[in-house]
């Protein structure tokens, strides 16, 4: 079976689909964290696998970056390809200062600039939230992950759970428009939650959100590439055995 932007035999896809915004990461996840992964799409260099963990089956795909991007995908997904558990993994830039580089965040709505989900509401509001146990889940997995935080020391991440801000633009956000957001409870800036819970509420799926924070936009300092990519293994392995329990 095909559709516009995925070309994969039906049955392609676990039921329960990680996406990280990036295609190589989702490579990264099939050929060093799965077993048995083979490619199953690779449209436009959006490139999706299915494998194994810990014995379950699973899915990882790319879904590119913001809320238009993350809309063809995950409807397609859930819409063709019977995917019923869809887990957005990305980074995300801090706006709260009790958030640290490298901190994991279990979101738990998205606000948006994004118009697409008004849509669903008639042009009203729409609460961008994700799936209850999904969410639990993740919270669970992430707080017992070795990557969490030990009073002991050995410290590499504390686990987060709240609000963040979807945006359709990665720059220019003025420094109030961030004050804002801060000021009204949300935790970082990122660009696709808020689109994937928008499409999970009109396809029927469930659908979360778990973050690493990469950058902080309060004192403009980021993680390196190698600390991104020790951050992002361990937001994986997190959101791998939230998703095969
Ligand atoms: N804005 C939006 N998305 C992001 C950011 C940001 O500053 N950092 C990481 N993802």
């Amino acid at each position: 079976m095909s559709t516009p932007h995925i070309s994969a035999p039906d049955g392609a896809f676990a039921p329960s689909v990680l996406l990280p915004g990036d295609p190589l990461r989702a490579r990264w996840i099939a050929t060093e964290l799965l077993s048995d992964a083979s490619e199953v799409t690779e449209v436009r260099g959006i490139l999706g696998y299915t494998g194994s963990w810990r014995g379950r089956r699973v899915s990882v795909m790319g879904t590119g970056m913001g809320v238009p991007s993350m809309n063809i995908y995950a409807t397609e997904l859930a819409r063709h390809y019977g995917v019923t558990r869809l887990v957005r993994i990305g980074s995300c830039g801090a706006i709260d200062d009790r958030v640290g580089l490298r901190d994991l965040i279990v979101v738990s709505g998205a606000s948006t600039d994004s118009s697409v989900n008004r849509r669903l509401v008639a042009g009203h509001d729409f609460a961008a939230t994700p799936d209850f146990a999904l969410t639990r889940a993740l919270v669970e997995r992430a707080e017992t992950s070795p990557a969490n935080a030990s009073p002991e020391g050995g410290s590499t991440s504390i686990t987060h759970v709240g609000r963040v801000f979807t945006s359709d633009t990665f720059y220019g956000q003025p420094a109030s428009e961030l004050d804002l957001l801060r000021a009204s409870g949300h935790l970082a800036v990122e660009m696709e939650a808020a689109g994937l819970f928008g499409v999970a509420a009109s396809e029927g799926v469930a659908a979360a959100a778990l973050l690493t924070v990469s950058d902080h936009l309060n004192g403009d300092t980021h993680l390196s590439a190698q600390e991104r990519q020790v951050g992002f293994s361990a937001m994986a392995e997190v959101a791998l055995d939230a998703v095969t329990v």
